[in-house]
């Protein structure tokens, strides 16, 4: 990363979606965890209300976001150097959603990828075109471009499907700051999630958990062990030589043991030496280590809510501190008072 790119703020928001597997934590919790630490500046947020749209169940929603808070501080966010807060502790965020609405055109709405596809999934299905599609939904790019804009972000590190909504979360700053006056920084995303690895699965399919061939993060030794050996490997014996490039327990070893113990076992198999056993016994022993403590803390976090909580509000409070700047500004540029 150039000094630059360091210098700008970096923001991140992460909706609840359940404990996370090792492939998720490869591919996008450590590379996001190391982003944060790069950057002068980080914010990192748990998008309770982008949940909202699809969760009903009030006791889900609460519960959903300990774990994903759980979570990131057991792999190790540090909240005294990344901002981390849950998005609805932010009211300012609420308010610069309806800012931003006023200059949004409708059109832009009717674009958005995750919209055209309920509308698409619905008509493919026969259904009303916008059946189960609530305003939530509908606006959900708005509430995003709020998140982002408040805290004067300049990246948004995201996957490939989320380029557009940080396109529009530019345009909507665009809009305004043409309208009224300069009061947005324009954000950037940053593809980084793209270049991250996929891990297979113990089936040797990508590790996913609707295939429900993953390996979770947060486990006790005993069914880990058991996961690990369950991995399926052809019925090569120990000396024979093997492609470590096509070996589900060599992909994953590769991503969270040592480098010096990734050439040891990719040299054993291109040799032959190395059994399918004795591979799944080093896997099992360097998941041990990357995984056995954060599942303690992680246990220790979910056991105390109240800690997360108090996490929590220190980190809204240092965010809404910015937002209010950011909407300050914004309230003064249309002609509104300032916050009372
Ligand atoms: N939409 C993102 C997702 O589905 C989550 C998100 C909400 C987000 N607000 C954000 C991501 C702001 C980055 C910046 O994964």
């Amino acid at each position: 990363m150039s000094q630059d790119a360091a210098e700008k703020t970096i923001l991140t928001g992460v909706k609840p979606t359940g404990a996370p597997h090792i492939g998720n934590y490869i591919g996008a919790i450590r590379p996001a965890l190391a982003l944060a630490a790069a950057h002068k500046e980080s914010f990192l947020f748990i998008a309770d209300y982008h949940a909202l749209n699809a969760v009903r169940d009030p006791k889900a929603l609460k519960h959903d976001s300990y774990e994903v808070a759980a979570c990131w501080l057991a792999l190790g966010l540090d909240p005294a150097k990344t901002v981390f807060y849950r998005q609805s502790d932010v009211p300012e965020i609420f308010e610069l959603t309806q800012l931003l609405a006023a200059v949004t055109p409708k059109g832009l709405m009717d674009r958005a990828h995750s919209y055209k596809a309920a509308v698409d999934k619905n008509r493919e299905a026969g259904r009303d075109p916008d059946a189960d599609v609530n305003m939530g939904l509908y606006t959900y790019p708005i509430l995003m471009a709020a998140d982002i804009l408040a805290m004067d972000t300049g990246i948004v590190p995201v996957g490939r499907d989320q380029v557009q909504h940080i396109e529009f979360a530019r345009d909507m700053a665009g809009y305004f700051n043409n309208t009224f006056k300069d009061v947005f920084r324009l954000p950037e995303h940053a593809l980084g999630a793209e270049t991250a690895a996929t891990l297979p699965g113990l089936d040797g399919r990508k590790m996913s958990k609707s295939y429900n061939n993953h390996i979770p993060v947060f486990m006790e030794s005993k069914a880990r062990r058991k996961l690990v050996m369950k991995i399926v490997t052809d019925s090569k014996l120990p000396e024979e030589p093997k492609d470590p490039d096509t070996n589900t327990v060599f992909q994953i070893y590769a991503h969270v043991a040592g480098e010096t113990e990734v050439r040891a076992m990719r040299d054993a198999f291109e040799k032959g030496g190395m059994g399918y056993g004795d591979a799944k016994q080093r896997l099992y022993a360097a998941l041990e280590l990357a995984f056995e403590k954060p599942t303690q803390l992680y246990n220790d976090y979910m056991a105390d809510p109240q800690k997360i909580d108090a996490l929590l509000a220190a980190g809204a409070d240092k965010a809404r501190a910015v937002a209010r700047k950011t909407l300050t500004r914004a309230r003064a540029a249309v002609g509104l008072n300032p916050l009372r």
